[in-house]
């Protein structure tokens, strides 16, 4: 069916997503990046856009053009992302998080280009805020999906994830795996919630950002009042 032919179950309401990798840098001219290619946060927020939602689109770099939004954030390190997140999700109704954060940044970054004068370089780093966690623990708040990018035992770190960070609903997939996941134009997903779990198969994700937003929005509407 045509986009335009859908029922906008989400019309008037504010969809926040983060999308892309997140880039630390370590000096002027270098970064600790990820292989995340912004593919399932873009068509996760064109999927939301097409449902009638009011999207909001806060990206790290990628080199894909970024669909049509509300409103695009670009940004480029974990602690600007943050910092765009926190400056908007007090008006969104939904909140899910596609970003790959980086989790640690460089302790500090160089003002002046490393040279290579040492044999070995050691690189500190510290830890970056938890975004996701960070909206999920304020009150009041949106309805939250997370991600989980695992390269074992999915199911038990999904769970761990849903509940240690308080969430409404979690995405799992396996990443490293010949399945798709980071990087790659394929995903499968396993979904968690506190009622029940669904499998979507190995497609396309645009095709799979649809069905996800579907069985968001299902959950969505029946979480509130
Ligand atoms: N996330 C976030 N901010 C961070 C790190 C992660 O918002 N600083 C979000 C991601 O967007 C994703 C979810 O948290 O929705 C899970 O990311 P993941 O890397 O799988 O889990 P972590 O909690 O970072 O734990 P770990 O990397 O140790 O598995
Ligand atoms: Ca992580």
């Amino acid at each position: 069916a045509l986009v335009a032919d859908r029922p906008r179950p989400l019309h008037g309401r504010r969809v926040l997503v983060t999308a892309g990798p997140t880039r630390e840098a370590i000096d002027p001219v270098r970064f600790i990046g990820n292989r995340s290619s912004g593919r399932m946060g873009f068509a996760l927020a064109e999927a939301f856009g097409a449902r009638g939602a009011d999207v909001i689109l806060v990206t790290g770099p990628v080199a894909r053009p970024a669909p049509a939004v509300a409103e695009l954030v670009q940004v480029e390190t974990a602690l600007e992302m943050d910092a765009a997140v926190m400056a908007r999700v007090a008006d969104a109704d939904i909140f899910v998080a596609a970003a790959a954060v980086a989790d640690y940044r460089p302790a500090e970054v160089a003002a002046d280009k490393i040279k290579k004068q040492m044999d070995e370089l050691v690189i500190r780093l510290v830890k970056n805020p938890d975004i996701l966690a960070r909206v999920a623990a304020r009150r009041p708040r949106p309805f939250v999906v997370g991600f989980a990018a695992e390269t074992s035992q999915l199911e038990q770190h999904a769970v761990a994830k849903l509940h240690g960070k308080g969430l409404d609903m979690i995405a799992a997939n396996q990443v490293g795996a010949e399945e798709g996941g980071f990087d790659a134009a394929d995903n499968a997903l396993l979904v968690l919630w506190a009622g029940g779990q669904h499998s979507f198969p190995l497609m396309p994700k645009p095709q799979l950002a649809d069905r996800l937003v579907d069985l968001i929005v299902e959950r969505y509407l029946a979480s509130t009042p």
